[in-house]
């Protein structure tokens, strides 16, 4: 049997709070997507998104972009041996184009500690893109161990644990139209 109230009761108390709003995170990919057409000036260029938390980000990004644009998707997975700060990325699915001929635009959740996306640009370099670019919709600059820097970050955070608009905790909470700080209490 299942407990509806509970149920409901629970997911609702790992929403702490909101920091960013449905709104502002509209108005700043239509910022984003201007910058976007502007510096690739009507060159095609190829939108990657990494599975699955950038999800949601890149169906609206996409949307915001008039370039002649294309989508690709991959899942990527970073092991790490102790206090390492580069690790080895296992591709658990992969891109089916040939980026050799593109114009490569990375659409990322969030940026922590750098490690995943350092992994997977420095492999996709490695097929020769025409040009590789990496946009992120949040930063968390505080908790970085690999140098990284995206070429666009839509919004910097202090180091919370966020949930919502794709990113999840333990899977849930990804449908939430906006970006919370988790509760933490519930862990
Ligand atoms: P990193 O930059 O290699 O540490 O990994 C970043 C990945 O960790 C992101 O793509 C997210 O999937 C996950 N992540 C990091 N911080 C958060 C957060 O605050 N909420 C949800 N997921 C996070
Ligand atoms: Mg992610």
């Amino acid at each position: 049997m299942y407990n509806r109230e509970a149920n409901i009761e629970k997911y609702n108390n790992g929403i702490k709070r909101v920091i960013i709003t449905e709104e502002e995170i509209k108005e700043a990919i239509a910022k984003a997507g201007k910058e976007i057409d502007a510096m690739y000036d009507g060159r095609p260029i190829l939108l990657v998104s990494i599975l699955k938390g950038a999800f949601v980000f890149m169906a609206d990004l996409c949307r915001a972009v008039s370039v002649p644009c294309e989508i690709g998707f991959m899942c990527a997975k970073s092991y790490y041996a102790g206090t390492s700060s580069s690790g080895v990325v296992k591709i658990t699915m992969d891109l089916d184009q040939d980026i050799s001929q593109y114009h490569v635009v990375i659409v990322e959740d969030i940026i922590d500690t750098g490690r995943t996306l350092n992994d997977v640009v420095n492999m996709l370099k490695q097929r020769n893109p025409l040009s590789l670019k990496v946009v992120t919709l949040l930063d968390k600059p505080d908790r970085r161990i690999v140098d990284f820097k995206a070429d666009m970050s839509l919004f910097t955070i202090p180091d919370y644990f966020v949930i919502g608009y794709g990113l999840d905790y333990a899977e849930e909470y990804r449908n939430l139209p906006y970006i919370a700080e988790f509760n933490t209490d519930m862990l």
